[in-house]
């Protein structure tokens, strides 16, 4: 008999082939997350999963999944893990590092000059048959980004992929992490480290690239906004809840910053309406890493995981190692 697992939401039909061939695979083909309820029963009698970041996995699930060996995100994320109930039961979980930075660093550039230049709105003028005619004077300006400030706060590898694409704009490279970086890498990029202070004071762009957790909720609040330049614009790409949506909305209402880039929010998707008045902000639905290579990529990488537990070896991208016994 086939060891049963679950793929908790829509990933590439092949892949869900390829899963049968050593496994019973229980698919939701639904791109949907299961509701909580039914993720529990649905798990219960399963050996893995591969989870998406909607699938949250804590102690009250794991309670009614003793079989459940392993659970393999779609995602460098895994704030929708109880990674110390998950450790506790003994469950292995990884994650999809790697394969999705430059996809990822892309999206931040694509934010950043998008809101730099006020492409969007540039573009909603002419499509509203604004335009009369070429102006020189009044003429949607905007901020330049060559020669900048880039500001980043969390220097992993999609930060460095970030700061890498910035030598080809000439800018500064200022960065915050709690580990600094080896000197070679650091040279690689082009980037200062400097107290999280000074990088909010100095950064005409900031960039927010780091994990959600408790310790990162509402790390860019009020005081923090106030104390970027009126000219600062922010992209945030990681995770909602890292800014205060509020403290932010409040931000670019006032214009107390210029803009922000943003393809994540507090309660995505239902986020907060004033969002979408403002001029000097542009959306994204949580597309960071959402190219169909590197989505296929992240969903491959999550299966060789699964199939690295269920045959008693290392996952390539395990996150608590001591729940593995080798
Ligand atoms: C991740 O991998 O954490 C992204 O947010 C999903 O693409």
């Amino acid at each position: 008999m086939k060891t049963k697992i679950l793929v908790c939401r829509a990933i590439f039909p092949a892949l869900v082939e390829r899963l049968s061939t050593h496994f019973d695979v229980d698919y939701n083909d639904q791109d949907a997350a299961l509701p909580a309820e039914q993720l529990a029963a649905r798990l219960a009698d399963k050996v893995a999963a591969i989870t998406l970041l909607s699938d949250r996995i804590d102690a009250a699930v794991l309670a009614r999944a003793p079989a459940l060996k392993a659970v393999c995100n779609v995602a460098v994320g895994y704030n929708n893990f109880d990674l110390e109930a998950l450790t506790g039961a003994g469950v292995m979980a990884t994650n999809t590092p790697g394969v999705l930075d430059d996809t990822t660093a892309d999206t931040v550039w694509a934010l950043l000059l998008a809101s730099a230049r006020r492409v969007v709105g540039a573009d909603k003028w002419l499509r509203a048959g604004q335009w009369q005619g070429w102006q020189f004077h009044d003429n949607w300006f905007g901020n330049d980004v060559h020669h900048a400030t880039l500001g980043i706060l969390g220097m992993g590898r999609i930060g460095q992929a970030v700061a890498r694409r910035a030598l080809g704009f000439d800018m500064r490279v200022v960065y915050h992490n709690r580990h600094r970086l080896a000197d070679d890498a650091e040279q690689a990029c082009n980037a200062t480290w400097v107290s999280r202070d000074e990088l909010l004071r100095e950064a005409d762009f900031l960039v927010l690239l780091l994990p959600y957790s408790p310790a990162t909720h509402h790390l860019i609040g009020a005081s923090e906004l106030a104390a970027m330049k009126p000219s600062a614009h922010l992209i945030n790409v990681a995770r909602g809840g890292i800014v205060d949506d509020d403290a932010l909305i409040d931000a670019l209402q006032q214009r107390r910053i210029a803009g922000a880039g943003l393809d994540v929010f507090e309660n995505e998707p239902a986020l907060d309406g004033r969002f979408l008045t403002l001029d000097n902000a542009v959306l994204t639905p949580h597309i960071g890493s959402s190219t169909y290579a590197t989505r296929l990529g992240m969903a491959s990488l999550a299966a060789d995981n699964l199939v690295a537990a269920l045959s008693g070896k290392r996952p390539p991208n395990l996150l608590n190692p001591s729940t593995f016994a080798g």
